[in-house]
């Protein structure tokens, strides 16, 4: 299939079959995947938890207001956190980064206050819930981004002090019922032209900047 066939049949999916259950290779897969997102300098400011275990579900299903249901019935739990312990992070990019993030970093983004640090630091994790949702939907995994969870009770039961809890995906297969796939309720989307501008020039223009590229480039 391709990429845009998986992205229109993506959904956040509602209901699940909890007797389904997602095959290793592949969750492993996607915690590579995670583990390759992109971020702004390398930075990586993040975890991902993958939560499987059945109690710690259960705890979590407990904190997860209207998504009670999606953390008991799916398959597995994915918790996106980002850093929020500094002189850890600061810490971890001086031995890991090269010197001119390193000194990116100290110039443009620790001068700024620390929730605008932590506000830059949670931009890298959402980029890589973006990866993953896509990852998701080309694996034919189906998935429910979730923000509607409490995350300081999360923090708790994973025992997180050093990392702050954002959000969570639960990943599994649909119950065939559910109401939310597209087969029931087509996706809705803004219209295509208010989201989408073009800037063109016109064709005079464009080959105009085709000469000029080539002329440079021939100097
Ligand atoms: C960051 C984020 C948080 C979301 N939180 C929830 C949530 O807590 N529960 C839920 O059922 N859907 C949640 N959604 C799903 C959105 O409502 C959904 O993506 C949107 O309506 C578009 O529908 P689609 O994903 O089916 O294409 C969330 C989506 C995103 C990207």
């Amino acid at each position: 299939m391709s990429f845009i066939e998986s992205m229109k049949n993506r959904y956040t999916t509602k209901k699940y079959d909890s007797t389904k259950k997602i095959e290793e290779g592949k969750i492993h897969a996607l915690k590579e995947i995670l583990q390759l997102s992109p971020s702004s300098i390398n930075s990586q400011p993040w975890k991902f938890i993958f939560v499987s275990d059945e109690k710690t579900k259960q705890a979590l299903s407990k904190v997860s207001w209207l998504n009670t249901d999606k953390v008991l019935d799916s398959d597995t739990v994915v918790v996106f956190s980002r850093i929020s312990n500094l002189d850890l992070f600061e810490k971890q990019i001086e031995h890991e980064l090269p010197e001119g993030a390193v000194n990116y970093y100290k110039e443009f983004i620790k001068p700024k206050p620390e929730a605008e640090i932590k506000a830059w630091f949670d931009k890298q994790v959402y980029l890589a819930l973006g990866v993953f949702l896509s990852a998701c939907a080309e694996m034919g995994i189906d998935a429910t981004p979730m923000e509607g969870i409490e995350p300081e009770n999360y923090d708790n039961i994973l025992n997180q002090t050093d990392y702050a809890t954002l959000m969570a995906v639960a990943i599994g297969y649909r119950d065939t019922e559910d109401f939310n796939q597209p087969s029931k309720n087509p996706k809705s989307r803004r219209a295509f032209d208010t989201v989408i501008e073009n800037i063109i020039g016109t064709e005079k223009e464009s080959l105009e900047k085709i000469n000029l590229n080539e002329t440079t480039q021939i100097q």
